[in-house]
């Protein structure tokens, strides 16, 4: 019996299919073995094995690494067990300049994070690019099949778990400072402190807490991605300090010093801004802010410019930026460890720091305004890693602590500071709105004549932040009447990442008389670089390349940068410093009376010379900031062609229109919010 084959043409299709399918999977096998083979001998090292403090450098070399890719890349892990993709961060090999090579190194400060580092190099190939697994700047996250060298591990030695992260706040009672850590362990720990570095006689007894992964609330934070151990924060009390004087304290190696508040101060000086972020060495899950390192400089040069005159630092919300990565958490600490070891840093919470979907006051008209900007924190690093004066807390409605830091108040010199949250219940009625009220109330015109407000999302914005519309509304209704009547001087607010000033306003338009009608500034100028491009007039003529302001708008700018707040008995200025000359650019003065006695936009931007006189008479009473009229004119000119080229850039790339250079409503509306 003869077996017949019969060669139908469908069976020829599929055989033909088998032999390439075959000869495809040989190929790919060949050229997989090749890449491997032929980077076998890659190798990468790191000197030194151990760091002693976060923001010691490593140097990352690598050698042998055949026909090497534009593609190819560093992973940064910690804990360096972690899985491929579970890197914190990486870098592509191209960032040293002899790549091509196959040979090169990558120098990186790293944060200590209570656990050693490893790194990895990957080849990542063109054709592996997934454009499903992205970035939050929809850039396309590192591929990690093929890995070809892994390094060995490193450590931070015994400093692993020691304080780091330093940072003070005022608090309530006794005229204390408060000191707030981290650290590996919750062994009891004590800080001990005195008028002298050799004086360290009285100690302040330090107990650590700390929250876990489950207290996390969405992703990334409760994913293992994002989460990573935060260590043990610890809280100590120094009190009964005497005010103005310098005190040195002393909880592990270095000693670092601080001036007691003084209630009596004759001057008030404080370093103001919102939305300030962190830099990382490295690229992350999520963007980071690198202009926060020039925010940071120039506040540092103006601490060190005082010398024994105290400061403080607000900044009001939307504070790291981590955004569940928590180890970000760390980096920003680290990060502003040098000022904030040396004045006290105060915060209020801002979007990134809380939305979560079942947060639990989420109002009808707010639906859609209170997201999952918090990226599943949920409140909780924030009201753990800050500890701030008041005693302020909701309930979270989940397993989480209550949130903390909410809102509260202290008296610095002649200036009454309070704090709010826009992201829990502010309305009428609410504890926040009673706490407001009895705390405006009760200031003491007499000893504090000043009284500056602060909270996140704007109460005034001219930017076109329509999302948040509802919110600016409701805060007008309810919170606008508590700052009228009881005469607020200055209400800041972040959220929005630009430096904007309006008039005394009052009722979305600029108040007729001086008293209760507050000055508004959005300072959330610090580090974040998305913005919402500011609302055009109904009328604006397309053929013009600079973007009309409102009348109640009197100054506002895409630079970077802080405010300084300097007050004495009679009179309160602010000034916005711009990171990329630190030179002041805008400038406000109240008298006690509430009439503001410059900042009118004919001051401000009309001419260069009347905005040299401008700056020169703000700072008269700040003499350590006097310096050459010929340099402050320099300075003013300098920013006032900067910000006309830069006006007419935009201007004139758009053709017709102001266009950002981002394009952010784009990002807006598939992403988040500031
Ligand atoms: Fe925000």
């Amino acid at each position: 019996m003869r077996t017949i084959i019969s060669l139908t043409p469908s069976s020829v299709v599929a055989s033909i299919a088998m032999v390439v399918n075959l000869s495809f999977l040989l190929l790919l096998l060949f050229v997989s073995t090749f890449v491997s083979s032929a980077n076998a001998k890659a190798t990468v090292s790191i000197s030194p094995k151990t760091l002693n403090r976060s923001g010691d450098s490593v140097a990352i070399k690598w050698s042998g690494v055949e026909s090497p890719s534009d593609l190819d890349w560093l992973g940064i892990y910690s804990p360096p067990n972690s899985p491929h993709d579970h890197f914190i961060g990486y870098k592509l090999l191209n960032a040293s300049s002899t790549w091509r090579s196959g040979s090169g190194s990558i120098s990186l400060p790293l944060t200590n994070i209570r656990s050693n580092y490893s790194f990895r190099i990957f080849r990542w190939t063109q054709s592996e690019i997934d454009p499903k697994h992205l970035d939050h700047d929809q850039n396309p996250l590192p591929g990690t099949k093929h890995l070809l060298a892994e390094s060995e591990e490193l450590s931070f030695g015994s400093g692993v778990g020691k304080p780091e992260q330093i940072h003070l706040a005022f608090e309530d009672k006794d005229n204390g400072m408060r000191v707030t850590f981290v650290a590996g362990d919750g062994e009891e720990r004590f800080v001990r402190y005195g008028e002298g570095k050799e004086r360290l006689g009285n100690s302040a007894p330090a107990r650590g807490v700390r929250y876990e992964r489950e207290h996390m609330c969405n992703a990334p934070a409760n994913t293992t991605i994002g989460w990573r151990d935060p260590g043990w924060i610890f809280y100590a009390v120094m009190k009964n300090l005497n005010g103005g004087v310098r005190y040195y304290y002393q909880g592990w190696s270095e000693i670092h010093s601080f001036i007691a508040r003084d209630v009596y101060a004759e001057e008030t000086i404080a370093f103001m801004f919102g939305d300030m972020g962190c830099a990382t060495p490295y690229t992350t899950f999520i963007r980071t802010q690198d202009e926060s390192i020039s925010t940071l400089k120039w506040i540092l040069r103006d601490i060190e410019a005082l010398g024994d005159k105290p400061a403080l630092v607000s900044h009001i919300g939307d504070i790291s930026y981590a955004r569940g990565y928590s180890w970000v958490w760390d980096e920003f600490f680290a990060q502003i460890e040098p000022v904030a070891s040396r004045v006290p840093y105060h915060v209020c919470i801002g979007n990134h720091e809380y939305d979560f979907p079942a947060q639990p006051w989420k109002p009808d008209w707010a639906a859609w305004t209170y997201g999952n900007d918090g990226g599943g924190e949920c409140g909780v690093p924030y009201s753990m890693r800050f500890n701030m004066p008041g005693n302020s807390s909701e309930p979270t409605g989940t397993k989480a602590p209550p949130t903390r830091n909410l809102y509260y108040s202290y008296d610095v010199g002649s200036v009454h500071f309070v704090y709010i949250s826009t992201e829990t219940n502010f309305l009428k009625g609410g504890r926040q709105y009673e706490f407001v009220k009895r705390d405006l109330e009760s200031v003491d015109r007499e000893n504090t004549p000043f009284v500056v407000v602060q909270g996140h999302r704007p109460m005034y914005t001219t930017s076109n932040e329509v999302r948040d519309a509802m919110i600016r509304q409701k805060m007008v209704e309810h919170l606008e009447p508590l700052f009228v009547e009881n005469d607020v001087t200055l209400a800041l607010w972040g959220h929005v990442h630009r430096y904007e000033r309006f008039c005394p306003m009052r009722n979305n338009t600029c108040g007729k008389l001086w008293r209760g009608s507050p000055v508004h500034l959005v300072i959330g100028m610090a580090g974040q670089d998305w913005q919402p491009i500011w609302e055009p007039r109904p009328n604006h003529h397309p053929g013009l390349p600079i973007f009309p302001q409102p009348e109640q708008s009197m100054y506002r700018t895409g630079e970077f940068g802080y405010t300084r707040l300097v007050a004495n008995k009679e009179k309160l200025t602010v000034s916005f410093v711009g990171n990329h000359d630190g030179e002041v650019h805008d400038t406000v003065e109240m008298l006690v009376s509430g009439e503001v006695i410059s900042g009118s936009k004919e001051d401000t931007v009309n001419t260069v010379a009347a905005s040299a006189t401008l700056v020169g008479k703000a700072e008269s009473n700040v003499s350590w900031y006097v310096k050459g009229a010929g340099l402050m004119v320099m300075g003013v000119l300098l920013g006032f062609i900067i910000g006309f080229f830069t006006k007419g850039k935009k201007g004139s790339s758009s053709g017709t229109r102001w266009i950002p250079v981002k394009n952010e409503e784009t990002w807006y509306w598939r992403s988040e919010s500031t």
